[in-house]
């Protein structure tokens, strides 16, 4: 009998497509449901280890991001969200209680670390600004090492301590007034 119209061999094709469609979409949504259920039951882990920190008081609502899950229904709730801690500014170290300085460390220090260099054997001044019975207070001459007004390289607490600056100094007074003096903040 000749055929008219669509062979029946597109039929059973067609209807089998239809069917392995079906299945595959099936299968693909049971998949999906077993995934979101254990996607949810990590979130749900996952919330119950942030709420019982903040039910600790280890962490406030403000320790999470403004979009987290948890937050966002918290403040849903009416929670409030305390004002984020600052923490403490870093204050500044006063230099720790000096012993009066010594002079013999001072000129030892002064010669180890190149100083005479810029400042003159006696501290008379050279490039550096005379020394020699400078007014600069302890204070001012550790500002100078530790920060430099200039281009008189700095000096860290690891290469000069404090104890050490202060006997700098101390040498520095016991040095004679050269006859011409190489100005600086505290030359007399
Ligand atoms: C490379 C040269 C150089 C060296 C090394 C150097 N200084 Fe200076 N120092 C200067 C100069 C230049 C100034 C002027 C301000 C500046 O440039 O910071 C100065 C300024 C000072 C001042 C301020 C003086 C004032 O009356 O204004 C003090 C104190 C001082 N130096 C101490 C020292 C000591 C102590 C050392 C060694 C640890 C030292 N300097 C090493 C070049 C030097």
């Amino acid at each position: 009998m000749p055929s008219r119209g669509i062979p029946q061999s597109f039929w059973l094709i067609f209807v089998f497509g239809l069917l392995a469609a079906g299945i595959i979409s099936l299968a693909g949504f049971a998949i999906d449901k077993a995934d979101r259920k254990d996607a949810n039951v990590a979130l749900a882990g996952a919330e119950a280890a942030v709420l019982a920190q903040l039910d600790s008081g280890r962490i406030t609502l403000a320790d999470l991001d403004p979009t987290d899950p948890v937050r966002v229904r918290l403040e849903e709730e009416g929670a409030e969200v305390p004002e984020e801690e600052q923490p403490p500014a870093e204050e500044e170290q006063p230099p720790a209680e000096l012993q009066p300085g010594d002079a013999d460390r001072g000129q030892q220090v002064f010669f180890q670390n190149g100083c005479s260099a810029c400042h003159g054997d006696t501290g008379q001044g050279g490039i550096g600004p005379t020394l020699a019975l400078t007014s600069l207070t302890v204070e001012q001459v550790l500002q100078q090492y530790r920060s430099p007004r200039g281009f008189m390289p700095a000096f860290g607490p690891d290469a000069v301590s404090d104890q050490e600056v202060a006997d700098v100094r101390a040498w520095l007074q016991t040095l004679p007034l050269p006859d011409t003096i190489v100005p600086g903040e505290g030359t007399p």
